[in-house]
Formats: C-alpha cells, sequence, structure tokens
C-alpha cells in the first residue's frame, strides 16, 4: 500500500497560499509551486495572512546559500524559524547557538564543536549502530512494525541523550516533549501543546545542569556548566536553552530523515536493490536521502540593513526566509533534481544550511542515517508498505510520523555477538 499522495498546489493560486501554515506542507505537493517561484519569482514576498506580517521567500539554491552565508547583512538574533520571527522573535536570541550572531556565536560554537569531533563522537556512534541493529533486529523478527515509532523514534534521541547525559529512565519522556514541542504526531498541535512542551524540555535541563553542577560527568551538560567555558561561565539561561536546542536540533531532523529514508527505498526498488548489492556507498546514499527527504524546510533571518535582492527592495527589519526544500530542487544545480538517485555525484545539498550556522551535529546526523542504511541493507531482504502513513504538520520540519513497514528478514544474514 503506497503512502498518500498529497495533491498538488498549482502555482496560479500562489497569492492564496500561506506558507506559515503546517497544513499547507503536511497536505500538499509542493514541488510545482517552488519550480514556479524559483523561475518566475526568486524573491517573493509572501503577502500578510490571519494577522502575522508578511516576509521574503527565497528559493534559488545560489539565493538561499547567499543569505546563510551572509549572517552580518541576514541576522538570525532576532529567530531563525518562521513561527518566532512572526510572532516578534526569539526569547533565546543572543543566548543560544543558532540565534546567536557575531562573536558570542564563534565562542560558544568553539567551545561546543570539541563534544562534536569525530573523536569525541565515536562511542556515542559505536552505540548509534549496536542499538540500531538491535531495533531493526527486533522489528524485522515480528516481520511487520511501524517504522517511524518502532526504530527511528529510538534513534537520535537515545544518541543526544548520551551526549548530553540524559539518564536512561527519563528518555521516553523527554522524546513525548520534543515531538510536541516541534511537530505534531497526532494533527495540528495546538498553541498551549508546544508551550508546554518546550517549557517542561527547560525546567528538565534546568534540574540536569544543577545536579551535573553539584557532580559533573563526561557529557555536554557537564562541558556547559563547567568555568572552562571560554572567558565566564555560561549563565543559567544560556545552559538550558542550548541543552534544548541540541536536543530539538538533534532529535526529530534526524528522525524524520531515517523515515523518509525507507519510505523511498520502498518508492524506488531499483535503488533499494543498487543499495542492497552494494552498488552504491551508503555514504551516497545517506547524502542522497538527505537531500530528498530535507527534512528542515526553511532557515530564517532578518535583514539588518535596506537591500536590493534581485531587483526587490527589502528594508531593514524584513523577514527573510530561505526555503532549502526548493533549493535542493533546483535545476540550476542538481541534474535531475526529481529523480531520487542514490549514486549522485556532487551532492551540494542544504540539508544541513550553510555558512556560520552550518548544522553542529552534521556527523552525527549523517552517522545515523548511515547506520539504518547499513543495517536494513544487511538484514532485510524486502520493504514494503503495511499501511497508511501519516505526516507530521509543520511549517519547518517535513516527514513522516508514521510508517508501518513488512520486512523480510535476509536468510543470509547472522545477528552480531553482542
Ligand atoms: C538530518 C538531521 C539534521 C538536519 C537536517 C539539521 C539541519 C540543521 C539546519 C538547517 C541548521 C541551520 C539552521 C539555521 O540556518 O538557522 C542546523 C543547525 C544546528 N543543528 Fe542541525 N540538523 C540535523 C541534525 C542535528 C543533530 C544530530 C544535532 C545535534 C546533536 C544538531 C544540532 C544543531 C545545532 C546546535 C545547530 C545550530 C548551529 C549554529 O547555529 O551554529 N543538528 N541544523
Amino acid at each position: 500500500m503506497p503512502t498518500a499522495v498529497r495533491p498538488s498546489l498549482d502555482p496560479d493560486t500562489l497569492d492564496d497560499v500561506d506558507l506559515a501554515d503546517p497544513a499547507v506542507h503536511a497536505e500538499h505537493d509542493l514541488s510545482a509551486l517552488w519550480r514556479h517561484l524559483r523561475t518566475e519569482e526568486p524573491v517573493y514576498r509572501h503577502p500578510e495572512t490571519g494577522g502575522r506580517p508578511g516576509f521574503w521567500v527565497l528559493t534559488r539554491h545560489a539565493d538561499v546559500a547567499a543569505v546563510l552565508r551572509d549572517s552580518a547583512r541576514f541576522t538570525s538574533e532576532r529567530g531563525n524559524v518562521l513561527d518566532t520571527l512572526l510572532t516578534g522573535g526569539d526569547s533565546a536570541a543572543g543566548k543560544m547557538l543558532a540565534v546567536t550572531d557575531g562573536e558570542p556565536h564563534r565562542d560558544l560554537r568553539t567551545v561546543l564543536l570539541k563534544s562534536f569531533t569525530p573523536r569525541a563522537l565515536a562511542p556515542v556512534i559505536e552505540s548509534v549502530r549496536r542499538s540500531t541493529r538491535q531495533l531493526l533486529e527486533e522489528a524485522l523478527g515480528r516481520g511487520d512494525c511501524d517504522f517511524a515509532r518502532e526504530v527511528a523514534a529510538n534513534i537520535p534521541i537515545a544518541a543526544i541523550c548520551d551526549l548530553l547525559g540524559v539518564p536512561a529512565k527519563d528518555r521516553a519522556y523527554i522524546l513525548a516533549l520534543t515531538s510536541s514541542a516541534l511537530g505534531s504526531d497526532h494533527g495540528l498541535p495546538t498553541e498551549a501543546d508546544t508551550w508546554t512542551a518546550k517549557n517542561d524540555i527547560l525546567l528538565y535541563f534546568a534540574e540536569l545542569a544543577a545536579d551535573r553542577r553539584e557532580k559533573p560527568l563526561d557529557d555536554v551538560v557537564s562541558l556547559l556548566v563547567s568555568d572552562a567555558f571560554g572567558d565566564r561561565p555560561l549563565t543559567h539561561d544560556e545552559v538550558v536553552f542550548n541543552c534544548y536546542s541540541l536536543l530539538l536540533g538533534g532529535d526529530e531532523t534526524t528522525r524524520l530523515s531515517m523515515i523518509g529514508a525507507i519510505e523511498a527505498l520502498i518508492e524506488h526498488p531499483d535503488q533499494w536493490a543498487a543499495l542492497r548489492s552494494g552498488a552504491v556507498s551508503v555514504e551516497s546514499a545517506t547524502e542522497e536521502v538527505l537531500r530528498w527527504t530535507t527534512p528542515a524546510l526553511h532557515s530564517g533571518r532578518t535583514a539588518t540593513e535596506d537591500l536590493l535582492l534581485e531587483g526587490e527592495f527589502v528594508e531593514e527589519g524584513d523577514v527573510v526566509t530561505v526555503w532549502t526544500a526548493s533549493a535542493n530542487r533546483d535545476e540550476a544545480v542538481f541534474d535531475r533534481p526529481e529523480v531520487f538517485d542514490l549514486a549522485r555525484s556532487g551532492n551540494r545539498h542544504l540539508s544541513f544550511a550553510y555558512g556560520a550556522h552550518f548544522c553542529l551535529g552534521a556527523y552525527l546526523a549523517r552517522a545515523e542515517i548511515g547506520a539504518v542504511l547499513e543495517g536494513v541493507r544487511a538484514m532485510a531482504s524486502e520493504l514494503s508498505f503495511a499501511g497508511p502513513s501519516s505526516r507530521v504538520y509543520s511549517n519547518f520540519l517535513s516527514g513522516l510520523s508514521q510508517l508501518p513497514v513488512s520486512v523480510s528478514l535476509d536468510p543470509r544474514y547472522r545477528p552480531a555477538e553482542r
């Protein structure tokens, strides 16, 4: 049973489309709309809708990269996603890595990077590979499973909790909170749900930080509360906001990408065969999965000065959004962009953004998606849909929250010793 086909949005209806509305993304295929914008209106002024201010929409790969590269003229300090930018800014601005610019951003990033080098991540990635195989073995043993909930939901959250030092007993609670805080597994999220979940996450990390101040361990929370941080200790808010950002940044995007990988492999049997036979490498497949799924649809910035973009006058203070969902399908950069091609070479996708705010967790995310591809390649002989899937409702995240699949175990597969 294929996943539900979403009706295409007709570019002629552009003036009535509200790109800030989660349902627009969850319930429609926007490919034709993005193509129209890239070719006809690459710097498009999105009208005011529902009492929210208008904003600029950039869709070409070159323009998206140019804005992301230029933090001086396009700041993240007033928020980096539509939801916060259209409602008066991000309360964590200047405190949380993704919404801080200039020197404070460089200082914070330099320290956090210590926990994200291949060497520092080696034990976390080893544990990701082990637990991914175990989860896949269990799912394959059952034959049918919801890949989203029974496999993917457990992988990135475990990795980021390992990094942050969140105890095993709290992980299910943390997973439930992250789903409510960002998108929604059950249709449209209410503002109250989102707000409560965000606050509960902040409270949780305030307590964990207090514990680590008393008794430091070898984890990121202990690093953030330690005096060894730059030339001054971080404030309480800086600690909890950055824990929050690592948790949300590290969990749902990676999860949606690995779920989308399985969906795409089922929909493209030739690519599944190429992966299984070893005709394409897991590294190359991972990059195409990242391009194809594009779990983070857009990044948002604010213009710090009046400027001209492709002949359009952008005023200081205007909200400028860049749509990776479109840039990753730009025919000026990708040969046959609408084709899922695991062997694609020179894959310049922007799924992890670009420039100063390039995703801090890109190496970890690639390793996690790679572990899933490696696992299904070694263990499964057949993959098929086993029921209807459902999508997340979000204007920022894209993908499936539910993906029932049938999997057959490859008779040649022998479980590894644990
Ligand atoms: C497939 C998975 C992932 C995708 C698609 C993704 C995407 C992104 C994007 C687009 C940005 C830039 C946002 C902006 O321009 O405003 C970003 C930044 C960031 N990501 Fe990721 N991310 C992923 C996984 C992760 C993981 C696993 C972690 C951590 C464990 C993480 C932590 C962060 C952080 C901390 C930033 C802010 C970096 C900065 O501002 O300097 N991400 N990510």
